[in-house]
Protein backbone atom coordinates (compact mmCIF):
# COMPACT_ATOMS: atom_id res chain seq x y z
CA UNK A 1 0.00 0.00 0.00
CA UNK A 2 2.60 2.06 1.00
CA UNK A 3 4.59 2.51 -2.34
CA UNK A 4 0.55 3.56 -4.19
CA UNK A 5 0.89 6.31 -1.97
CA UNK A 6 2.62 9.73 -2.69
CA UNK A 7 3.87 12.07 -0.35
CA UNK A 8 1.50 14.28 -1.43
CA UNK A 9 -1.48 11.46 -0.54
CA UNK A 10 0.12 11.12 2.46
CA UNK A 11 0.22 14.20 3.71
CA UNK A 12 -4.16 15.27 2.43
CA UNK A 13 -4.61 11.41 4.31
CA UNK A 14 -2.64 13.10 7.25
CA UNK A 15 -4.79 16.55 7.61
CA UNK A 16 -8.18 14.70 7.31
CA UNK A 17 -6.98 11.84 10.15
CA UNK A 18 -5.85 15.19 11.79
CA UNK A 19 -9.14 17.34 11.18
CA UNK A 20 -11.42 14.32 12.47
CA UNK A 21 -9.29 13.83 15.23
CA UNK A 22 -9.67 17.42 16.29
CA UNK A 23 -13.22 17.19 15.28
CA UNK A 24 -13.88 14.07 17.55
CA UNK A 25 -11.95 15.44 20.82
CA UNK A 26 -12.64 19.17 20.72
CA UNK A 27 -14.92 20.31 18.48
CA UNK A 28 -17.67 17.30 18.74
CA UNK A 29 -17.08 17.77 22.80
CA UNK A 30 -18.07 21.89 22.15
CA UNK A 31 -20.41 22.03 19.65
CA UNK A 32 -22.70 19.49 21.98
CA UNK A 33 -21.72 21.44 25.12
CA UNK A 34 -22.04 24.38 23.82
CA UNK A 35 -25.49 23.67 21.31
CA UNK A 36 -26.89 21.48 24.09
CA UNK A 37 -27.59 18.44 21.70
CA UNK A 38 -30.40 16.41 23.15
CA UNK A 39 -30.15 18.47 26.59
CA UNK A 40 -33.70 18.74 28.30
CA UNK A 41 -33.80 21.87 29.91
CA UNK A 42 -37.06 21.74 32.29
CA UNK A 43 -39.35 24.91 33.45
CA UNK A 44 -38.37 26.16 37.42
CA UNK A 45 -42.03 25.20 37.86
CA UNK A 46 -40.40 21.43 37.99
CA UNK A 47 -38.54 22.83 40.96
CA UNK A 48 -39.20 23.25 44.54
CA UNK A 49 -38.40 26.70 44.61
CA UNK A 50 -40.52 30.34 45.01
CA UNK A 51 -37.94 32.86 43.44
CA UNK A 52 -37.85 36.64 43.66
CA UNK A 53 -35.76 38.73 41.51
CA UNK A 54 -34.23 41.85 43.50
CA UNK A 55 -33.24 44.26 41.72
CA UNK A 56 -30.89 47.67 42.36
CA UNK A 57 -27.98 49.29 40.31
CA UNK A 58 -25.69 47.94 43.82
CA UNK A 59 -26.53 44.16 42.58
CA UNK A 60 -25.52 44.73 39.00
CA UNK A 61 -22.91 42.39 37.63
CA UNK A 62 -22.16 40.27 40.43
CA UNK A 63 -20.06 37.61 39.12
CA UNK A 64 -19.45 36.01 42.45
CA UNK A 65 -21.49 35.52 45.63
CA UNK A 66 -20.94 34.11 49.27
CA UNK A 67 -22.49 33.29 52.24
CA UNK A 68 -22.08 33.63 55.85
CA UNK A 69 -24.36 30.92 57.06
CA UNK A 70 -24.13 31.37 60.64
CA UNK A 71 -24.54 35.28 60.50
CA UNK A 72 -26.79 35.37 57.60
CA UNK A 73 -25.27 37.79 55.57
CA UNK A 74 -24.57 37.29 51.95
CA UNK A 75 -22.26 39.38 50.04
CA UNK A 76 -21.51 40.07 46.13
CA UNK A 77 -18.85 40.69 44.24
CA UNK A 78 -20.74 43.60 41.56
CA UNK A 79 -19.68 46.10 39.03
CA UNK A 80 -22.17 47.78 36.63
CA UNK A 81 -23.37 46.47 33.48
CA UNK A 82 -21.60 48.93 31.42
CA UNK A 83 -18.28 48.47 33.23
CA UNK A 84 -18.68 44.62 32.35
CA UNK A 85 -19.36 45.13 28.80
CA UNK A 86 -15.80 47.18 28.35
CA UNK A 87 -14.02 45.86 30.95
CA UNK A 88 -14.03 42.05 31.14
CA UNK A 89 -10.37 40.92 30.87
CA UNK A 90 -11.76 37.43 31.01
CA UNK A 91 -13.60 37.73 28.29
CA UNK A 92 -11.28 39.41 26.02
CA UNK A 93 -12.83 42.58 26.29
CA UNK A 94 -10.47 45.63 27.25
CA UNK A 95 -11.81 48.82 27.01
CA UNK A 96 -10.24 50.97 30.17
CA UNK A 97 -12.29 53.93 29.59
CA UNK A 98 -15.58 51.78 29.58
CA UNK A 99 -15.13 50.94 33.50
CA UNK A 100 -17.62 52.65 35.86
CA UNK A 101 -14.95 52.15 38.49
CA UNK A 102 -17.73 51.52 40.61
CA UNK A 103 -16.95 47.50 41.64
CA UNK A 104 -17.71 47.04 45.18
CA UNK A 105 -18.78 44.55 47.29
CA UNK A 106 -22.42 44.55 48.61
CA UNK A 107 -24.36 42.88 51.01
CA UNK A 108 -27.84 41.24 52.06
CA UNK A 109 -29.60 40.31 55.14
CA UNK A 110 -30.90 37.09 53.89
CA UNK A 111 -33.63 36.59 55.90
CA UNK A 112 -34.86 39.94 56.20
CA UNK A 113 -36.53 41.28 53.41
CA UNK A 114 -37.77 44.27 54.71
CA UNK A 115 -40.82 46.45 53.51
CA UNK A 116 -38.38 47.55 50.54
CA UNK A 117 -37.46 44.01 49.70
CA UNK A 118 -34.29 44.86 49.64
CA UNK A 119 -32.96 42.49 52.09
CA UNK A 120 -31.33 45.55 53.83
CA UNK A 121 -28.95 45.74 50.60
CA UNK A 122 -25.92 47.82 51.36
CA UNK A 123 -22.12 48.92 50.02
CA UNK A 124 -19.42 47.61 52.04
CA UNK A 125 -17.28 50.97 52.07
CA UNK A 126 -13.22 50.16 51.46
CA UNK A 127 -10.57 51.39 53.73
CA UNK A 128 -6.66 51.88 53.22
CA UNK A 129 -6.74 51.35 49.41
CA UNK A 130 -6.86 53.99 46.98
CA UNK A 131 -7.07 52.35 43.73
CA UNK A 132 -10.72 51.54 42.18
CA UNK A 133 -11.55 47.75 42.78
CA UNK A 134 -12.28 45.69 39.13
CA UNK A 135 -14.11 42.60 40.58
CA UNK A 136 -14.59 38.86 39.35
CA UNK A 137 -14.63 35.98 41.67
CA UNK A 138 -13.91 35.82 45.64
CA UNK A 139 -13.73 33.83 48.57
CA UNK A 140 -14.17 34.59 52.31
CA UNK A 141 -12.81 32.65 55.76
CA UNK A 142 -14.13 33.57 59.13
CA UNK A 143 -10.96 34.10 61.13
CA UNK A 144 -11.29 35.19 65.23
CA UNK A 145 -14.52 36.31 64.23
CA UNK A 146 -13.35 38.83 61.19
CA UNK A 147 -13.96 37.91 57.97
CA UNK A 148 -11.40 37.76 55.33
CA UNK A 149 -11.82 38.56 51.68
CA UNK A 150 -9.69 37.41 48.81
CA UNK A 151 -11.02 39.07 45.59
CA UNK A 152 -9.38 39.43 42.06
CA UNK A 153 -9.08 42.49 40.98
CA UNK A 154 -8.73 42.92 37.09
CA UNK A 155 -6.30 46.13 37.52
CA UNK A 156 -6.09 48.03 34.35
CA UNK A 157 -2.06 48.22 33.56
CA UNK A 158 -0.29 51.33 34.01
CA UNK A 159 3.32 52.71 33.13
CA UNK A 160 5.26 52.47 36.88
CA UNK A 161 7.35 55.33 35.60
CA UNK A 162 4.52 57.81 33.46
CA UNK A 163 1.82 56.38 35.76
CA UNK A 164 -0.18 56.75 32.42
CA UNK A 165 -2.57 53.53 31.53
CA UNK A 166 -0.88 51.39 29.50
CA UNK A 167 -2.66 49.66 26.25
CA UNK A 168 -4.47 46.93 27.78
CA UNK A 169 -5.36 45.01 24.77
CA UNK A 170 -1.34 44.55 23.98
CA UNK A 171 -0.55 43.75 27.80
CA UNK A 172 -3.88 42.58 28.98
CA UNK A 173 -4.89 43.19 32.57
CA UNK A 174 -2.46 43.44 35.61
CA UNK A 175 -4.53 40.90 37.50
CA UNK A 176 -4.47 40.90 41.09
CA UNK A 177 -5.61 39.25 44.64
CA UNK A 178 -6.44 41.73 47.50
CA UNK A 179 -6.74 40.86 50.78
CA UNK A 180 -9.26 42.35 53.28
CA UNK A 181 -10.24 42.52 56.57
CA UNK A 182 -14.40 43.01 57.74
CA UNK A 183 -14.72 43.28 61.27
CA UNK A 184 -17.98 41.63 62.67
CA UNK A 185 -19.67 45.54 63.64
CA UNK A 186 -17.88 46.90 60.52
CA UNK A 187 -19.13 48.46 57.52
CA UNK A 188 -15.73 49.00 55.74
CA UNK A 189 -13.09 46.42 54.28
CA UNK A 190 -9.67 47.23 55.59
CA UNK A 191 -7.23 46.50 52.92
CA UNK A 192 -4.28 43.80 54.42
CA UNK A 193 -2.27 43.19 51.60
CA UNK A 194 -1.89 42.52 47.63
CA UNK A 195 -0.57 39.39 46.27
CA UNK A 196 0.68 40.12 42.50
CA UNK A 197 2.45 37.57 40.98
CA UNK A 198 3.40 35.89 37.59
CA UNK A 199 1.51 33.07 38.33
CA UNK A 200 -1.88 35.25 38.79
CA UNK A 201 -2.38 35.55 34.85
CA UNK A 202 -5.70 35.46 34.17
CA UNK A 203 -7.16 34.52 37.48
CA UNK A 204 -11.14 33.84 37.49
CA UNK A 205 -11.91 32.08 40.96
CA UNK A 206 -10.32 31.64 44.34
CA UNK A 207 -10.54 28.75 46.85
CA UNK A 208 -9.15 29.36 50.37
CA UNK A 209 -8.02 26.40 52.06
CA UNK A 210 -9.19 26.16 56.41
CA UNK A 211 -5.98 27.40 57.71
CA UNK A 212 -7.19 30.74 55.92
CA UNK A 213 -3.16 30.72 54.62
CA UNK A 214 -3.22 29.04 51.11
CA UNK A 215 -5.11 29.62 48.17
CA UNK A 216 -5.62 28.37 44.64
CA UNK A 217 -6.91 30.69 41.92
CA UNK A 218 -8.10 29.29 38.68
CA UNK A 219 -6.63 30.99 35.34
CA UNK A 220 -9.15 30.75 32.47
CA UNK A 221 -6.49 31.13 29.77
CA UNK A 222 -2.79 30.43 29.14
CA UNK A 223 -2.01 34.05 28.11
CA UNK A 224 -3.38 37.67 28.77
CA UNK A 225 -4.04 38.53 25.01
CA UNK A 226 -3.16 37.62 21.45
CA UNK A 227 -4.70 36.62 18.59
CA UNK A 228 -4.82 32.72 19.53
CA UNK A 229 -6.36 33.26 23.30
CA UNK A 230 -10.28 32.60 22.08
CA UNK A 231 -8.59 29.30 20.39
CA UNK A 232 -8.57 27.78 23.79
CA UNK A 233 -12.38 27.33 23.86
CA UNK A 234 -11.30 24.65 21.56
CA UNK A 235 -8.33 23.49 22.62
CA UNK A 236 -8.05 23.86 26.05
CA UNK A 237 -6.27 25.74 28.56
CA UNK A 238 -5.71 27.47 31.83
CA UNK A 239 -3.74 26.76 35.04
CA UNK A 240 -3.83 26.22 38.66
CA UNK A 241 -1.99 29.02 41.11
CA UNK A 242 -1.46 28.00 44.65
CA UNK A 243 -0.93 30.96 46.88
CA UNK A 244 0.48 31.83 50.39
CA UNK A 245 -1.05 34.83 51.85
CA UNK A 246 1.78 35.12 54.61
CA UNK A 247 4.38 35.18 52.10
CA UNK A 248 2.89 36.73 48.93
CA UNK A 249 4.15 33.84 47.00
CA UNK A 250 2.32 32.07 44.21
CA UNK A 251 3.00 29.20 42.03
CA UNK A 252 1.82 27.20 38.40
CA UNK A 253 0.69 23.81 40.60
CA UNK A 254 -1.64 22.38 37.71
CA UNK A 255 -1.35 23.62 33.65
CA UNK A 256 -2.26 20.18 32.39
CA UNK A 257 -6.01 18.88 31.44
CA UNK A 258 -7.69 22.50 31.63
CA UNK A 259 -10.34 23.68 29.55
CA UNK A 260 -11.11 27.22 30.61
CA UNK A 261 -11.04 26.97 34.44
CA UNK A 262 -13.30 28.73 35.97
CA UNK A 263 -15.12 28.09 39.39
CA UNK A 264 -13.46 26.43 42.06
CA UNK A 265 -14.33 25.23 45.73
CA UNK A 266 -11.91 24.01 48.44
CA UNK A 267 -13.22 21.17 50.96
CA UNK A 268 -12.06 20.35 54.55
CA UNK A 269 -10.45 17.11 53.28
CA UNK A 270 -8.07 18.87 50.83
CA UNK A 271 -9.76 18.55 47.82
CA UNK A 272 -10.28 21.55 45.41
CA UNK A 273 -12.89 21.35 42.43
CA UNK A 274 -12.78 23.04 39.64
CA UNK A 275 -15.46 23.90 36.89
CA UNK A 276 -13.92 23.43 32.85
CA UNK A 277 -16.26 25.81 30.84
CA UNK A 278 -15.29 24.77 27.71
CA UNK A 279 -15.57 21.02 28.17
CA UNK A 280 -17.88 20.39 30.74
CA UNK A 281 -15.71 18.59 33.33
CA UNK A 282 -15.44 19.24 37.07
CA UNK A 283 -11.92 18.05 37.87
CA UNK A 284 -11.08 17.27 41.65
CA UNK A 285 -7.48 17.58 42.69
CA UNK A 286 -5.26 17.59 45.43
CA UNK A 287 -2.35 19.00 46.81
CA UNK A 288 0.97 16.95 46.76
CA UNK A 289 4.51 18.14 46.95
CA UNK A 290 3.16 22.06 45.69
CA UNK A 291 1.62 19.99 42.74
CA UNK A 292 -2.25 20.07 42.36
CA UNK A 293 -2.68 16.79 40.96
CA UNK A 294 -5.56 15.79 39.13
CA UNK A 295 -7.77 12.39 40.77
CA UNK A 296 -10.76 12.71 39.67
CA UNK A 297 -12.79 14.26 36.71
CA UNK A 298 -16.51 14.34 36.19
CA UNK A 299 -18.18 15.04 33.58
CA UNK A 300 -21.55 16.98 33.69
CA UNK A 301 -22.24 17.68 29.82
CA UNK A 302 -22.84 21.53 30.43
CA UNK A 303 -20.59 24.69 30.48
CA UNK A 304 -20.41 25.71 34.04
CA UNK A 305 -19.33 29.02 36.09
CA UNK A 306 -18.89 29.16 39.75
CA UNK A 307 -18.63 26.52 42.34
CA UNK A 308 -20.30 26.12 45.88
CA UNK A 309 -19.89 23.54 47.94
CA UNK A 310 -22.89 24.13 51.10
CA UNK A 311 -22.96 23.18 54.59
CA UNK A 312 -24.03 19.43 53.72
CA UNK A 313 -21.24 18.78 51.68
CA UNK A 314 -23.03 19.32 48.58
CA UNK A 315 -21.25 20.63 45.56
CA UNK A 316 -23.75 23.23 43.81
CA UNK A 317 -22.35 24.52 40.25
CA UNK A 318 -23.56 27.35 37.71
CA UNK A 319 -24.65 26.00 34.40
CA UNK A 320 -25.24 27.39 31.18
CA UNK A 321 -27.80 25.05 28.98
CA UNK A 322 -28.51 27.21 26.61
CA UNK A 323 -24.55 29.22 25.70
CA UNK A 324 -26.50 31.47 22.85
CA UNK A 325 -28.83 32.87 24.52
CA UNK A 326 -26.06 33.79 27.52
CA UNK A 327 -24.16 35.66 24.56
CA UNK A 328 -27.61 37.42 23.10
CA UNK A 329 -28.06 38.19 26.90
CA UNK A 330 -24.62 39.62 27.63
CA UNK A 331 -24.68 41.90 24.90
CA UNK A 332 -28.61 43.26 25.74
CA UNK A 333 -28.32 42.25 29.52
CA UNK A 334 -31.42 44.29 30.27
CA UNK A 335 -33.86 43.29 27.87
CA UNK A 336 -32.83 39.42 27.67
CA UNK A 337 -32.11 37.06 30.33
CA UNK A 338 -30.49 33.37 29.67
CA UNK A 339 -31.63 30.50 30.72
CA UNK A 340 -30.45 28.77 33.85
CA UNK A 341 -29.23 25.47 35.13
CA UNK A 342 -28.37 25.39 38.81
CA UNK A 343 -26.77 21.45 39.20
CA UNK A 344 -25.87 19.51 42.15
CA UNK A 345 -23.29 16.62 43.42
CA UNK A 346 -25.11 15.49 46.82
CA UNK A 347 -22.27 14.79 49.58
CA UNK A 348 -19.30 14.64 47.27
CA UNK A 349 -16.35 13.41 48.92
CA UNK A 350 -18.82 10.31 49.99
CA UNK A 351 -19.48 9.84 46.15
CA UNK A 352 -16.43 10.33 44.83
CA UNK A 353 -15.52 7.35 47.50
CA UNK A 354 -18.07 5.18 46.39
CA UNK A 355 -18.42 6.16 42.45
CA UNK A 356 -15.10 7.70 41.35
CA UNK A 357 -16.06 9.56 38.36
CA UNK A 358 -19.51 8.34 38.44
CA UNK A 359 -20.84 10.14 41.15
CA UNK A 360 -24.89 11.22 40.59
CA UNK A 361 -25.14 14.60 39.04
CA UNK A 362 -28.90 15.76 39.82
CA UNK A 363 -30.30 19.54 38.79
CA UNK A 364 -30.81 21.35 41.52
CA UNK A 365 -32.91 24.61 39.81
CA UNK A 366 -33.40 25.01 36.22
CA UNK A 367 -35.60 27.68 34.10
CA UNK A 368 -36.47 27.15 30.72
CA UNK A 369 -38.01 30.17 30.20
CA UNK A 370 -35.40 32.33 31.97
CA UNK A 371 -39.24 33.68 34.35
CA UNK A 372 -37.17 34.17 37.40
CA UNK A 373 -33.58 33.42 37.43
CA UNK A 374 -31.14 35.40 36.49
CA UNK A 375 -28.03 34.55 33.40
CA UNK A 376 -26.72 33.17 36.59
CA UNK A 377 -22.90 32.61 36.48
CA UNK A 378 -22.78 31.41 40.28
CA UNK A 379 -25.33 29.79 42.51
CA UNK A 380 -25.52 29.56 46.17
CA UNK A 381 -27.19 27.06 48.29
CA UNK A 382 -28.03 27.49 51.83
CA UNK A 383 -28.61 24.37 52.87
CA UNK A 384 -29.59 25.43 56.61
CA UNK A 385 -31.89 28.28 55.74
CA UNK A 386 -33.22 25.84 52.66
CA UNK A 387 -32.61 28.96 50.09
CA UNK A 388 -30.88 29.85 47.12
CA UNK A 389 -29.12 33.01 45.45
CA UNK A 390 -27.96 33.35 42.08
CA UNK A 391 -26.35 36.13 40.64
CA UNK A 392 -24.32 37.16 37.15
CA UNK A 393 -21.54 38.72 35.33
CA UNK A 394 -24.08 40.28 33.35
CA UNK A 395 -27.42 40.32 34.85
CA UNK A 396 -28.95 43.30 36.13
CA UNK A 397 -30.50 41.68 39.34
CA UNK A 398 -29.89 39.14 41.85
CA UNK A 399 -32.48 35.77 42.73
CA UNK A 400 -33.84 34.77 46.00
CA UNK A 401 -35.43 31.45 45.85
CA UNK A 402 -37.22 29.87 49.00
CA UNK A 403 -37.61 26.59 48.96
CA UNK A 404 -41.00 24.82 49.56
CA UNK A 405 -40.89 22.54 52.52
C1 LIG B 1 -14.56 52.43 25.26
O1 LIG B 1 -15.49 52.93 26.19
C2 LIG B 1 -15.76 54.31 26.04
C3 LIG B 1 -16.62 54.73 27.23
O2 LIG B 1 -17.73 53.90 27.38
C4 LIG B 1 -16.44 54.53 24.69
O3 LIG B 1 -16.74 55.91 24.52
C5 LIG B 1 -15.52 54.03 23.60
O4 LIG B 1 -16.18 54.11 22.35
C6 LIG B 1 -15.10 52.60 23.83
N1 LIG B 1 -14.06 52.23 22.90
C7 LIG B 1 -14.14 51.15 22.13
C8 LIG B 1 -12.95 50.89 21.26
O5 LIG B 1 -15.10 50.40 22.13
C1 LIG C 1 0.53 45.69 38.70
O1 LIG C 1 0.12 45.87 40.05
C2 LIG C 1 1.19 45.81 40.99
C3 LIG C 1 0.58 45.87 42.39
O2 LIG C 1 0.02 47.13 42.63
C4 LIG C 1 2.17 46.93 40.71
O3 LIG C 1 3.24 46.82 41.60
C5 LIG C 1 2.66 46.83 39.26
O4 LIG C 1 3.47 47.94 38.95
C6 LIG C 1 1.49 46.80 38.31
N1 LIG C 1 1.97 46.57 36.95
C7 LIG C 1 1.38 47.12 35.90
C8 LIG C 1 1.96 46.78 34.58
O5 LIG C 1 0.40 47.82 35.96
Amino acid sequence: MAGILGPRAIFWAFIVLATGMIYRTYLHTFISLTLGIGREIQPIEDFPWTCTRVRHPLLEGCEDLWLDEQDRKLYAACSSLESRKGWSPAGSLYNISARSRTDHIAVINVDQPGSDGLYGLRQLKVGGYQDDLDLHGFDVRKIEGRLRFWLINHRPPVDHVTGEFLDARVVGANSTVEIFDLDETSDTLEHVKTVASEAILTPNGVAVEEDGLGFVITNDHNTKTGTFRDLELLSGGGSLAYCRSDTGKCHIAADKGFSMANGIAHDKNGYYYVTNSASGLITVHKLVNNELIQVESINTGYPMDNLWLDADGNLIAAAFPDSIALVKSSMDPYNIVAPATVLMINDIAKQLKTYGKNVKVSKLAEDRDAKSLPSTTVAVHDAKGHKLFLAGIFSPFITICEQRL
